[in-house]
């Protein structure tokens, strides 16, 4: 192996960095070492800000391959052909703590997969939670602010924490079909390996013929849906903090795959309106007897990242990466995601984040966009611009595949709150729990509403009785509140 010596960033030969140049043996240090003053200042600048949310993560390589040609329902290239592998990349994450920290706290779990397909990048960034807990994506900033420690004191926990939580949801009870599924012993977590994931908003799907069905996507782990208590989760954030990155870490670095199954629900575009519940609503799940679950293909994860910062925290998800065949929906919470993810990643990573090697297409972009900070690629030529003809006319529009969809939205311009029914699936999915599924869930909710302040509890319990009268009775019970 040839000899590696060491440089500064220039490259030029360093031959100590670690004792700084002085004046003599006790100091003063000299303006003029810049081996010291590179040093410290790359070190200064070591952090970027964290992702306003999800902020703590893990990752893993993999590849997804279809069961069988979906092309009767998509034209996307990565899912027409069987033998087709595409690579992707996974992002696990906690949704509401920050960098540091722990793994099993109650909390919503994102699962976002990036496919690296022939026709450019194509992203599903979900949860493990079905539904989400609004309508609205202009309420987002709100919501998480009502989740995130409070703007005085920065604490987690405790009746401020608790009152802030509870004040928001019981403002906003379309949240209530979500709270079923965070305090129920789906909101803790001790290995991604044994997780759902849920695409949660509806897109589209749209094949050669200019035919469109909306779409759900699920993931199922192959090793089985497993979650853990709240006191197991309690322990364990004291004792283990990091479980759940070190276990997908450790699993893959053992030489085990980690196996993924990707499902679908269809619907035809033109049934949207003849069904029992608002299908483009994310607070809904599309109920299974409806419409069936299908199994289409398999990830598997099987190699960790090289480097954490490089590979998971640059990492860049967006519900905006598409490939032709998958269009949005009108669904409004995934309208705004549209945007969200771009721009905060410009303000993340910079304009060229789509440049660093988690993000990058394997099929080079071509385009005239230019420069900006962190700039590495070389725009060819005199015409940056379209059209040229001193640049051949280069790059050329790329040919529509296939027949489009025909599309025609009317309507008046509103700011209006989306109505519709927010109790029924949330009192359907209690009355399906078992006995022990209930207790946990009243318990776990019991634990967290009981230090909130007592006009809160009341508006809430108020919602939990709407939801199913014996859900809120024994809720009331617990928390010690006259109803
Ligand atoms: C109004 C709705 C929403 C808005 C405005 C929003 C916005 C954001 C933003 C700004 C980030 C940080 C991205 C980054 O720094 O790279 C993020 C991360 C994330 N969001 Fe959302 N989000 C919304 C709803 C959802 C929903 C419905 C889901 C699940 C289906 C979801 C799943 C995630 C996940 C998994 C991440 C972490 C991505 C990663 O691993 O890097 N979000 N979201």
């Amino acid at each position: 192996m040839p000899k590696r010596y060491l440089t500064s960033n220039e490259g030029a030969p360093v031959t100590n960095d670690q004792q700084s140049l002085s004046v003599g043996q006790r100091g003063p240090i000299l303006l003029e070492d810049t081996v010291f003053l590179e040093k410290i200042s790359h070190f200064d600048r070591e952090r970027i800000p964290e992702r306003v949310l999800h902020a703590k993560g893990a990752g893993a390589f993999g590849f997804f391959r279809p069961y069988n040609s979906l092309a009767s329902l998509t034209k996307a290239d990565f899912l027409q052909d069987p033998e087709k592998v595409t690579p992707v990349f996974v992002r696990f994450s906690l949704a509401g703590g920050s960098l540091g920290g722990a793994d099993t706290v109650r909390d919503i779990r994102g699962f976002s997969v990036k496919f690296y397909t022939d026709e450019g990048n194509y992203d599903i960034v979900g949860n493990h939670i079905p539904v989400f807990p609004l309508r609205d994506p202009i309420q987002f900033p709100d919501l998480v602010h009502a989740l995130k420690p409070d703007p005085v004191t920065n604490v987690r926990g405790g009746p401020i924490a608790a009152s802030r939580f509870w004040d928001f949801m019981s403002l906003r009870p379309e949240s209530i079909n979500f709270l079923t599924y965070l305090f129920a012993d789906n909101g803790t977590v001790k290995s991604y390996r044994t997780i759902p994931g849920y695409g949660v908003n509806t897109y589209k799907w749209i094949n050669m013929r200019g035919e469109e069905v909306y779409v759900k996507y699920h993931w199922e782990p192959c090793a089985g849906v497993e979650y853990i208590d709240s006191k197991t989760a309690a322990m364990l954030a004291g004792t283990d903090p990091d479980i759940a990155r070190r276990d997908l870490f450790d699993t893959i670095a053992a030489g085990q795959q980690v196996e993924f199954e990707l499902r679908i629900q269809i619907m035809n575009v033109d049934d949207e309106c003849e069904q029992p519940f608002d299908p483009l609503d994310s607070t809904n799940i599309w109920p299974e007897d409806l419409l069936p679950i299908r199994p289409v293909g398999k990830m598997v994860l099987n190699k960790n990242p090289d480097n954490f910062f490089v590979d998971v925290e640059q990492a860049a998800f967006s519900p905006a990466a598409i490939v032709p065949g998958i269009e949005f929906s009108n669904d409004k919470i995934l309208q705004g995601r549209i945007f969200a993810y771009g721009d905060t990643q410009r303000y993340r990573l910079g304009v060229n984040y789509l440049a660093l090697p988690t993000n990058m297409p394997r099929k080079p972009a071509d385009n005239k966009m230019q420069d900006g900070a962190m700039q590495t690629m070389y725009n060819e030529g005199v015409a940056n611009y379209l059209p040229n003809t001193l640049g051949g006319g280069t790059p050329m529009p790329a040919p529509v595949i296939g027949k489009p969809a025909q599309n025609h939205i009317a309507g008046c311009i509103v700011r209006k709150e989306i109505g519709g029914d927010i109790y029924y699936q949330a009192g359907f999915r209690y009355r399906t729990m078992s006995a022990m599924q209930k207790k946990h869930l009243v318990a776990n909710i019991v634990e967290n509403l009981s230090q909130a302040y007592e006009p809160i509890q009341r508006r809430m319990v108020e919602h939990f009785l709407r939801t199913d009268s014996e859900l809120g009775r024994r809720i009331a019970q617990g928390i010690n509140l006259m109803i």
